[in-house]
């Protein structure tokens, strides 16, 4: 069997720490999408570490972490991000494989990345520019290199081909960048690459499940930036929702028992494209100082705003959420008034519907006003010490969600959790 973990939202709901916690129940750890985009950021002990492809159960010794043919996989990155847990006694020859249907983002895909970007002007996605998009074009058009490519005689001349192809279409956005030290880095990183397990993913997902062998799939960004399902345009380019677990690891459906959905108390977005309940004022700064809101990718101040019941009904629909976690309870602890979003107003009709197009849209945001509980929470451990305005502000949203927050984290380290 096969229990997910993805984000509800925006993307960096806490998925890296809610991993590595409930990690120690499973036996393999896989990512089924995204790539570099991802930053998961976990503690051990006082350490921090941000992983952006290898799966976040890769401290446990005993879970075998599996990076799942959904995935788009920038050799650079993974080097690096191969290094730094390497350093924490992590031997990922050991622990990690990889799918050989896995593509590769090559350099040329970085820099078109960033050329689309440049030519989008304001209208731009404000993509993290690790070349996402431009490599899943290429997969579904059909032109991409894979991981088990890089076992052929052929790859060298094939990479070059399709860098050629790259070339050109650069040129026509008039793109003038040295690319030459990341393509010094990236034959590098293809050399190491082949250091590492690369496994055929389907079947060795689907023996470790029948051997009884439990699953957790962990979901990179966040439901309102997938691509069939989120605020497109501005969404990543992958599935990003449970039904990418199928597809990013081989696996049917039935396969799939728990989906977990993770959102934040509050909410946040790190890029361009339409967040309703965005606060451009000093609760929104206050959101962001105190929840330390800058991207663990980037670095980018991400926006913040309250929490929006309307897409999260929307999220757990789509990806069949079965619970919830509820993370960053802690940092609404000085707050005096709390809001919960339950419905928008559009061109005057009240809706508790995402709307096709959130972008063009004008939504008014209807809030419910909550008592803060202006204690510091951080701390408890045991649920029913928690106050209990926030034990409302939690059944508020199982009741409207149809689905119950099992699970509040209140504070990064891997003990701060309390179960509900
Ligand atoms: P991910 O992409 O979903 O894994 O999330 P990120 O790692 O990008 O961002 C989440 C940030 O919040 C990280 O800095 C975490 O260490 C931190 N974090 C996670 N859960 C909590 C929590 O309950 N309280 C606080 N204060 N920080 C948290
Ligand atoms: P994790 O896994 C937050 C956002 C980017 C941009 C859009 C498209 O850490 O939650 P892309 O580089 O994918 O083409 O960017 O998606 N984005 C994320 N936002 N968390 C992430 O990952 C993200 N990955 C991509 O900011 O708006
Ligand atoms: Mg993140």
């Amino acid at each position: 069997m096969v229990d997910v973990i993805l984000g509800l939202q925006w993307g960096d709901e806490g998925k890296g720490k809610i991993v590595d916690f409930f990690a120690k129940d499973y036996d393999v750890v896989a990512r089924f999408q995204g790539g570099p985009n991802a930053g998961h950021t976990l503690y051990l002990g006082d350490k921090k570490i941000v992983l952006h492809q290898i799966p976040s159960g890769i401290f446990h010794e005993r879970i075998t972490n599996i990076i799942g043919g959904g995935v788009v996989l920038d050799p650079v990155t993974f080097v690096k991000e191969c290094e730094s847990v390497s350093q924490l006694g992590v031997d990922v020859r050991k622990n990690l494989c990889i799918s050989e249907r896995t593509h590769l983002i090559l350099p040329t895909h970085r820099a078109l990345d960033k050329a689309s970007e440049i030519s989008k002007g304001n209208d731009k996605i404000g993509s993290t520019l690790k070349g996402i998009s431009p490599a899943y074009m290429d997969k579904t058009g059909r032109n991409g290199l894979r991981v088990g490519d890089l076992l052929d005689k052929d790859f060298k001349s094939n990479y070059l081909n399709l860098k050629a192809k790259h070339q050109r279409l650069l040129d026509s956005f008039n793109f003038q960048e040295d690319i030459s030290a990341w393509e010094k880095d990236f034959l590098e990183g293809i050399e190491f690459l082949k250091s590492i397990k690369i496994v055929n993913g389907e079947y060795f997902i689907n023996e470790k499940i029948s051997s009884g062998s439990r699953v957790l799939a962990e979901g990179a960004q966040g439901s309102m930036l997938d691509v069939d399902f989120g605020t497109f345009p501005f969404v990543t380019s992958s599935n990003t929702i449970s039904a990418g677990v199928c597809t990013g690891l081989g696996i049917s459906p039935q396969k799939i028992r728990e989906v977990i959905g993770i959102t934040k108390a509050y909410c946040t977005r790190v890029g361009s494209g339409p967040f309703p309940t965005e606060l451009n004022n000093d609760d929104g700064e206050y959101l962001r100082k105190k929840g330390n809101e800058y991207g663990s990718t980037t670095g980018r101040p991400r926006r913040c705003g309250w929490i929006d019941l309307v897409a999260l009904k929307y999220a757990c629909m789509i990806n069949g959420v079965t619970s919830l976690v509820m993370t960053k309870a802690d940092i609404l602890d000085d707050l005096e008034q709390l809001k919960v979003c339950t419905s928008y107003m559009i061109d005057g009709l009240e809706s508790k519907k995402i709307p096709f197009q959130m972008s063009h849209s004008l939504i008014d945001p209807q809030y419910q006003h909550f008592k803060g509980w202006q204690m510091p929470t951080s701390s408890i451990k045991d649920f029913s010490m928690m106050p209990q305005e926030m034990k409302t502000y939690i059944s508020f949203m199982d009741q409207y969600l149809g689905s119950s927050v099992k699970y509040i984290s209140n504070g990064p380290g891997r003990e701060q959790i309390v179960a509900i």
